[in-house]
């Protein structure tokens, strides 16, 4: 196992929703399970006035985000977790001088023997991620001579791709990229990992992985939730920024990469950047049209009960035209996936919350058991991300009796077969990795920077051409119906429940 140093961990931000709701109960079982390192402290930093004691209170002690995790007889490990917390205001604004933060460091660094060894977590807003980084550095926060400086950075990582460079190149001023965390939770989730696993640890399945076997490749990425109490974000955000741009173009690319020579950060990051990289970009109007369709969700009743349209909930826009639901068509331009077409679709109030990847695999060319019933039954790995978390492969039997008709049977693992494995949280993950320095599950500038090189096209044809169109679909149906004309000629996407509105509606809304 890796060895974990004795550090410090600075949360900007910490006031913020994420730090209860997602950092302090990773924390914690990182704390339960012994993987903290002896001298560990963390300092939550913002712009709310709270003493260290209302900060544990907030964060851990009364906090229901980290209570509702844990067993009653866990809770008095709450109490000895929260003396590791500590806190410190930052005033009106966090591009401000560090005189006095950097002393605060400095004293719990000498109290708690922690070596000098800090990671910034910017739980903020990207705008304020280059004066974070600068008034660190200032105080030389950033120097590495005499423990290890890190910097852990939220989504959104950008708005496009020249406000990504913008953000790389602000923070790339004062830390190197090998300090640099840049955060995608969907990496920390151990099916995504297992991408990697299924396919290059195993001889069964890469000799099939290319344009020879598989027919298509499809990825939805479905939430029952609508927008929420975040509708002023996402209403500047939406679907292609929030879900496919980072989360799903990260999965897209551990699908697409090519066997990396070594499982280290640096060349598994080689080749998923080759993979992003070869992405068919698509520049004309009518690529777009023919391959790209948005939507948002519309009022419904879902079990008799009323639902809201995305236009009426709160923050957000009543001329809205912010799409809920993505579905993009794309190729790949390389030597293995020439022609092979991948859909991948993304949206809120689907009738379940469910990730899944689907590798559909031609039919055999030489069809024996023409009257057997198994044709348009194509063999399928299903690679099932959340939750059931599991793969699945679908494939042909003989169903007994006379003749040869086949039947789809399914050779199935989940991971909840693993009674004695804990499956660790994405946060949890990804914190005990920064904090041991592998960056292998965090983004680099380069990925970040291919993946909305992609992505931009689209966003402008959305916004700025004339014709395209928003359509609407009820909440609680799968996405509007015309989204099975982009599978036109070899089905529909595979939906895992059915439509749950009473009165499934489609619309075109502009
Ligand atoms: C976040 C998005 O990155 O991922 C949210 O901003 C989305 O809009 C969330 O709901 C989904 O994450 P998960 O892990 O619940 O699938």
């Amino acid at each position: 196992m890796n060895k974990t140093e004795n550090q410090m961990l600075i949360i900007f931000g910490a006031s913020g929703d994420l730090t209860a709701r997602k950092l302090i109960p990773a924390l914690f079982n990182l704390f339960r399970d012994k993987h903290i390192p002896e001298n560990f402290v963390v300092l939550g930093v913002s712009r709310s006035n709270l003493s260290d004691t209302e900060f544990r209170k907030k964060v851990a002690i009364e906090s229901l985000h980290l209570k509702d995790q844990v067993s009653t007889r866990e809770l008095s490990l709450i109490t000895s977790f929260s003396k590791k917390l500590f806190y410190e205001d930052l005033g009106d604004n966090y591009d401000t001088n560090y005189d006095k933060l950097a002393k605060r460091i400095g004293d719990l660094n000498t109290k708690f023997s922690i070596g000098n060894n800090f990671i910034f977590y910017l739980s903020t807003p990207p705008s304020l991620f280059e004066a974070i980084s600068k008034n660190l550095s200032e105080q030389n926060l950033n120097d590495e001579t005499d423990g290890f400086k890190r910097l852990i950075v939220e989504k959104p990582f950008g708005y496009d791709l020249e406000t990504a460079k913008n953000l790389n190149k602000g923070i790339q001023k004062y830390f190197q990229e090998h300090q640099i965390y840049r955060i995608d939770h969907y990496l920390g989730k151990e099916t995504v990992q297992n991408l990697l696993v299924t396919r290059f640890a195993n001889s069964i399945f890469e000799p099939l992985w290319n344009r020879n076997y598989i027919h298509h490749v499809e990825i939805t990425n479905a939430e029952s939730n609508g927008v929420g109490s975040r509708g002023g974000y996402y209403d500047n955000s939406g679907a292609l920024r929030d879900m496919f741009q980072n989360h799903l173009l990260q999965i897209v690319s551990l699908i697409v990469m090519e066997p990396p020579i070594a499982a280290n950060a640096q060349e598994i990051r080689n080749e998923k950047v080759k993979a992003l990289r070869s992405l068919r970009i698509m520049n004309d109007e009518k690529t777009l049209n023919d391959n790209t369709i948005r939507a948002q969700y519309v009022g419904s009743k879902i079990n008799g009960e009323e639902v809201k349209g995305y236009r009426e909930e709160e923050g957000v826009n009543p001329d809205s035209t912010t799409e809920t639901y993505a579905a993009i068509k794309f190729f790949v331009d390389n030597w293995r996936w020439k022609d092979v077409p991948f859909y991948v679709r993304t949206a809120k109030r689907m009738p379940t919350k469910v990730t899944e990847v689907v590798i559909h695999f031609k039919t055999p060319h030489h069809q024996i058991f023409q009257d057997s019933g198994v044709l348009n039954k194509d063999n399928k790995l299903i690679i099932r991300i959340q939750p059931d978390e599991g793969i699945l492969v679908k494939f042909g039997v003989k169903v007994p009796g006379q003749g040869f008709k086949v039947e789809r049977a399914n050779l199935d693992f989940y991971y909840s077969d693993l009674e004695e494995t804990k499956v660790m949280e994405a946060y949890e993950r990804l914190l005990l990795d920064a904090m041991q320095g592998d960056a292998t599950l965090y983004a680099r500038a380069d990925e970040v920077e291919a993946a909305w090189k992609f992505v931009d096209p689209i966003l402008n044809y959305w916004k700025n051409a004339k014709d395209v169109r928003m359509y609407g679909y009820s909440a609680g149906v799968w996405g509007p119906k015309n989204a099975d004309n982009l599978i036109d000629g070899i089905g529909t996407w595979r939906n895992p429940e059915e439509n749950l509105a009473d009165d499934p509606g489609f619309c075109v809304i502009c």
